[in-house]
């Protein structure tokens, strides 16, 4: 008999259509990460800022459930928690607009083929979510170590009036280093290894 798969109990958004944040976790100010993959930028955010609210939207319920407990044991448990979804599912449930002070994307979307075009977590729809999540003023954080992608999200953010860029020189969305005192794990891992890593910041219009 195939043994219980171990992760069936994965940390999961409450049902509904409306799924108020704050019911969620607690904090000062309120920041998204998509896909934190094995979780080391959100454990580093919560160390950093003490009262600052994490939410992760994780796809793959391992990861989700290993890093939700990671958080928990660490004692962030109140303000900081991985729910495996789908982000394009669970985005648009997520409520009340405005509710987010900064969205952080590292290093997503590794496909590259034209039938997987689908997963690509990064396009209109999710540009469309974030800028309504979002508070006036709140910050779009993206980062790769693949710099045809970040060109291609530069040139898709560029085209939607309801970001700005907020790089380091006027006018550009690039930003040398992660301002946000955490790395994410791949982040870590490009730098070990030596890599570039392209960074682009924006501002909620
Ligand atoms: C290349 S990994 C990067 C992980 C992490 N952000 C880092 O920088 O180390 C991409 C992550 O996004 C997750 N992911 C992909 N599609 C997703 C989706 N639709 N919703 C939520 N997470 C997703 C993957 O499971 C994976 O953990």
């Amino acid at each position: 008999m195939k043994p219980p798969y171990p992760y069936a109990d994965a940390p999961r958004l409450p049902e509904g259509d409306r799924v108020d944040v704050s019911k969620l976790v607690s904090g000062r100010s309120y920041e998204l990460e998509v896909g934190p993959g094995r979780g080391g930028f959100l454990l580093e955010r919560a160390a950093a800022v003490p009262d600052a609210a994490l939410i992760g939207l994780e796809i793959r319920k391992k990861w989700a459930t290993l890093v939700d407990r990671r958080l928990d044991k660490a004692g962030y448990r109140l303000r900081a928690r991985v729910f495996a979804e789908d982000a394009k599912l669970a985005l648009p449930r997520l409520a009340p607009d405005g509710v987010f002070s900064r969205a952080f994307l590292h290093f997503p979307d590794p496909w590259w083929k034209k039938r997987h075009e689908k997963r690509l977590v990064m396009g209109d729809a999710f540009l469309a979510e974030v800028a309504r999540l979002l508070a006036r003023g709140g910050e779009l954080f993206l980062q790769s170590d693949v710099e045809e992608r970040v060109a291609e999200y530069e040139a898709h953010v560029a085209m939607s009036p309801a970001f700005a860029p907020a790089g380091d020189a006027p006018g550009s969305p690039r930003i040398a280093d992660n301002p946000y005192v955490a790395r994410s794990p791949r982040e870590r891992r490009a730098i070990a290894d030596g890599l570039p890593i392209f960074r682009l910041r924006y501002t909620r219009t």
